[in-house]
């Protein structure tokens, strides 16, 4: 496993879409290992593949379980948001994008599927914080960084 470089907000590749992952092998193994160590490294609790530069649909969120102490590594390989329910508003941050953080408007649950490292599909419903990694981290997929949402933290309801 190795760190790798993180790209920064104003580098293109950070706006544009990934492609999806086909082939569940080692070299995608060995992103998804890389990603979490860059993640580690950074003290972040989520990163998407275009983040180390590779404009692959794959993420990684660190998920809070229901023990406090505890928390879960969840691997997403071509992930979609089959459905998504309520809003929440609430302070983010992103590791392409240091020392920068604002209110942004996210659902209070989402449905996902998704891949895991050896493509078994699974279907997923991920609540509260878990839901605003999840979100903040697939929409990376599509070029899109939490600031392009951002609300007044007071109202929440999407406007500017
Ligand atoms: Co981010």
């Amino acid at each position: 496993m190795a760190v790798r470089d993180i790209v920064k907000d104003g580098e293109p590749l950070l706006r544009k879409k990934s492609r999806p992952v086909d082939k569940f092998d080692g070299k995608l193994h060995a992103l998804l290992d890389d990603m979490l160590e860059t993640m580690r490294a950074a003290d972040g609790v989520g990163i998407a593949a275009p983040q180390v530069g590779i404009l692959r649909q794959a993420v990684i969120c660190e998920l809070e379980t229901e023990n406090e102490e505890e928390t879960e590594i969840l691997e997403m390989i071509n992930p979609v948001i089959l459905k998504s329910s309520g809003k929440q508003v609430g302070q983010e941050g992103c590791l392409s994008v240091p020392g920068k953080r604002c209110p942004v408007l996210r659902p209070k649950s989402v449905t996902v599927r998704y891949q895991d490292r050896f493509g078994n599909e699974i279907t997923r419903v991920l609540e509260g914080f878990n839901a605003v990694v999840a979100s903040h981290e697939i929409d990376h997929l599509s070029g899109i960084l939490f600031y392009d949402k951002a609300v007044k933290e007071e109202n929440g309801d999407g406007r500017k």
